[in-house]
């Protein structure tokens, strides 16, 4: 791939610079008209370099600029994505410490302030109480408003206790600036694998902290009673206003074996239907990943962690995947985000990735692992063969 220098003086490889236009009139997916959206893909050299590694230029990453029309933005203003540090005690190893304070440090950075940072769970590795203080210590550098929802490593351990406590319970929603924004925790509704077998709190824990783990089963989904929250909550919001939903679990379905989904998104989907400009942004993922359902759209963040590989088949074809992570640079292929509502009404999301590269996204498929087998239209498929015949796989 090669790059050259743009007009604004940034860095970008030239056949990135596509155009991917786009209309969302898919029959009774009939979007506002007032929502235009198009993309491109550009790499910039980002205005946020802390210092903190030496030497190393600090990556952002437009892959996917959304030029979305939000007729009732009121303000521009950002806020700051942060998930997935999966930490572990400081005594057992500090890598994941180290990248948390980094992203922590540019966060702070941020010029000017973002308005708000969404922690979007995976906090701790196990759920145990000192990485989930460890974490909140860390967190609290930062001291613009935070909201947090779950991932299932918070909180499998003792079903959320100390997680609830340190940081509330979800769902949750609040207005900002003409959007809606909602937290959902589409983590705690694993079905009970653990009593019949006398699992003890830790070994429930371990099953749930495997991205493949068969006895934690399709435990991403929403539930009824939050889907039920969802929709009482949105009736007082105009249809056309835009609405940001963060979960943890992508709410559509990539590929529910690793639990990249939530198992109800057919419903979710229902309940969001009517709103015309929805943006949900999650975790779990650990990578980037970009999808479209009727008017939801929906964007995989990175971790600070590692970069989960994609998945074998399911990938989306809207996304435009990221190159596989050098395995000897621990802090290659992640990151952490921003989110902006411009003044012109547009949202853009940048990926802060920390790379060295000076390219981000695969122009081959096995430079990603988003190869032959990937980037496929997405279909029920993979979940009706895994879980929806109850006699097994047909
Ligand atoms: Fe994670
Ligand atoms: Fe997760």
């Amino acid at each position: 791939m090669s790059a050259q220098k743009g007009a604004n003086g940034m860095d970008h490889p030239l056949d990135e610079r596509r155009e991917m236009a786009r209309t969302l009139n898919a029959p009774g997916a009939k979007p506002d008209p007032s929502l235009r959206i198009s993309r491109r893909t550009f790499l910039h050299k980002s205005l946020v370099t802390t210092g903190v590694t030496a030497g190393a230029a600090t990556y952002g990453w437009w892959p996917l600029m959304n030029l979305v029309d939000l007729a009732w933005g009121q303000t521009a203003f950002r806020f700051a994505w942060l998930s997935d540090t999966h930490l572990y005690p400081k005594t057992v190893n500090t890598r994941f410490v180290e990248k948390a304070v980094r992203a922590v440090t540019e966060i702070k950075a941020m010029n000017p302030p973002a308005d708000f940072l969404i922690f979007g769970g995976d906090l701790a590795q196990l759920g145990d109480p000192v990485e989930l203080d460890l974490g909140a210590e860390i967190l609290k550098e930062i001291t613009i408003k935070k909201v947090f929802i779950p991932g299932e490593h918070d909180w499998y351990l003792d079903m959320g206790a100390k997680w609830n406590g340190l940081f509330g319970q979800s769902p949750w929603s609040f207005d900002h600036k003409g959007v809606r924004f909602v937290g959902l925790d589409t983590v705690s509704r694993a079905a009970d694998f653990w009593t019949a077998k006398k699992m003890t709190p830790k070994d429930r824990m371990g099953h749930m902290s495997v991205l493949d783990g068969t006895l934690g089963g399709a435990w991403a989904g929403v539930g009824l009673d939050q889907l039920q929250w969802l929709q009482s909550n949105l009736a007082n919001w105009p249809k056309n206003r835009p609405v940001v939903v963060f979960s943890h679990n992508p709410l559509y379905e990539y590929y529910p074996p690793w639990n990249f989904w939530v198992r109800d998104w057919r419903e979710v989907q229902e309940v969001l239907k009517p709103y015309t400009n929805v943006t949900n942004i999650h975790g779990h993922v650990h990578q980037v990943l970009y999808n479209e359902i009727g008017t939801m759209r929906s964007m995989g963040m990175l971790a600070t962690s590692w970069p989960w590989p994609y998945a074998p088949e399911g990938v989306p074809v809207l996304t435009k995947c990221h190159l596989r992570a050098d395995p000897g640079d621990h802090f290659d292929g992640v990151g952490w985000s921003q989110l902006t509502m411009s003044a012109a009404n547009k949202m853009e999301t940048e990926y802060m990735m920390w790379r060295k590269k000076d390219h981000i996204v695969a122009d081959t498929p096995w430079d990603s692992g988003c190869g032959d087998n990937a980037n496929q239209p997405l279909t029920p498929r993979i979940a009706d063969r895994e879980w929806t015949y109850p006699g097994g796989h047909k």
